[in-house]
């Protein structure tokens, strides 16, 4: 299944999606283009998303790229769940995002890593990842 992702112009998150897929046939889709954000997924898919507290208690921890796509209920019940990147500096914000969408939607919290990633990080997430694939090609 595909990954959808937001990252911001540090593009950590990007790097990390880039390098997820790199030499698989999975495909990452950036919601900072218009015409993805506009789309609604096929089928199955994930989310990856970074946190940014900006200081305000309200609504704007979740990307707003992340949160328009997100508007559309199909695109919502084909969401499988949600991988985070974050910063422990922040602290108790950490993952904010990302916990946040899991809470609401119901769907798991499947993976949280820092910053990029690591290597064995993308190792970890393609393997969630290759679990649901199976799981959803046995109830086809
Ligand atoms: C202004 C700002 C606010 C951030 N707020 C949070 C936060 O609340 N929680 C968290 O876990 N990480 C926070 N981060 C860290 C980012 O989520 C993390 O660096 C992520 O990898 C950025 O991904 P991107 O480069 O793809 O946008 C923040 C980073 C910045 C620059």
């Amino acid at each position: 299944m595909p990954v959808y992702y937001y990252s911001s112009a540090s593009g950590m998150v990007r790097q990390f999606c880039e390098r997820l897929c790199e030499g698989t046939p999975r495909q990452a889709f950036d919601l900072s283009v218009r015409e993805v954000r506009k789309s609604v997924p096929e089928g199955r898919w994930v989310l990856v998303t970074p946190s940014y507290k900006t200081g305000n208690p309200g609504n704007d921890t979740i990307p707003e790229a992340v949160r328009r796509f997100l508007r559309d209920p199909v695109t919502r019940r084909r969401m499988v769940g949600v991988m985070g990147s974050g910063n422990r500096n922040f602290g108790a914000h950490y993952q904010a995002a990302s916990r946040q969408i899991s809470a609401i939607s119901g769907r798991p919290l499947l993976f949280e890593f820092e910053l990029q990633g690591t290597a064995w990080d993308i190792a970890d997430a393609r393997a969630i990842l290759e679990r649901l694939d199976a799981e959803v090609a046995a109830h086809a």
